[in-house]
């Protein structure tokens, strides 16, 4: 069985206003089983907030982004620094939305992830195939390239997670078989474990991300290297995000 900590994550994107945070304090009286961790990124108005809301709980924040610099004059953007003084342990980078709506190349994702290891954030790092790449049987060249190129050097498991999110299964409702999850997280994880050793590449978080839902959660928690979930639209509403947890702490 795999030592490597469970990861919750919910991916608020360009949702919710204080109204919402009842949702991150209807969590935060969950004490989630050991080897669990539960992670909320909000829109970065929010982060501050909910930070504070959640504090003494176990449930952790990220931001959604940040810029690769720390300071300067980028109008608009957040950087690592900011987001660790709003309360942040995490940041999600390299989304496949940020990547189609920004043009963030790989190694645009790159200089952020590294900016988050700079200050101390755990870079959750996500790749993923169009529908078009999978139909060509490009799947795992595609990800190998996002891989090597959005990946920072000296990666380990306290400062990376890696998401893999097929950009078709995003909001979309459809979901991968579970044998091509599992061909997708076994063929990551050989990647970082050739790149950074047994050890550090052992022990980064692998989580699957696309229309998690409370209904097939537990059958994706169940594959090899599947370490947990980033949920986007189920982790917006307690009464979806929650059984979700519960099927990956019933997983381990
Ligand atoms: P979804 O989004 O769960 O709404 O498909 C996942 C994500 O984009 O992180």
């Amino acid at each position: 069985m795999s030592t490597r900590r469970r990861l919750a994550a919910g991916n608020w994107k360009m949702n919710g206003t204080g109204a919402d945070l009842a949702v991150a304090t209807a969590l935060a009286g969950r004490h989630p089983a050991p080897g669990c961790d539960i992670l909320l990124c909000p829109p970065a108005t929010l982060l501050s907030r909910m930070s504070q809301a959640l504090e003494g709980s176990a449930i952790a924040t990220g931001g959604q982004d940040c810029h690769a610099a720390d300071s300067g004059a980028h109008t608009g953007d957040i950087s690592a620094p900011m987001l660790r003084d709003a309360g942040a342990a995490y940041v999600i980078v390299g989304h496949s939305e940020r990547r189609a709506d920004h043009g963030e190349s790989d190694a645009a994702v790159r200089a952020k992830a590294e900016a988050a290891m700079r200050h101390g954030l755990c870079a959750v790092v996500c790749l993923g195939e169009t529908l078009a790449q999978r139909e060509a049987g490009r799947t795992l060249e595609v990800i190998g390239t996002q891989l090597a190129g959005s990946v920072p050097d000296g990666a380990d498991g306290d400062s990376l997670v890696v998401a893999y999110e097929p950009v078709w299964a995003i909001g979309t409702g459809k979901v991968p078989t579970l044998e091509q999850i599992g061909e997708v997280h076994d063929f990551i994880r050989a990647r970082l474990e050739e790149r950074f050793g047994a050890a550090a590449g052992g022990a980064v978080r692998l989580l699957y991300g696309g229309s998690v839902k409370p209904g097939n959660a537990a059958g994706i928690f169940a594959v090899s290297n599947v370490d947990g979930a980033l949920v986007g639209g189920a982790s917006l509403k307690a009464e979806d995000f929650s059984p979700i947890i519960e099927a990956l702490e019933a997983a381990g």
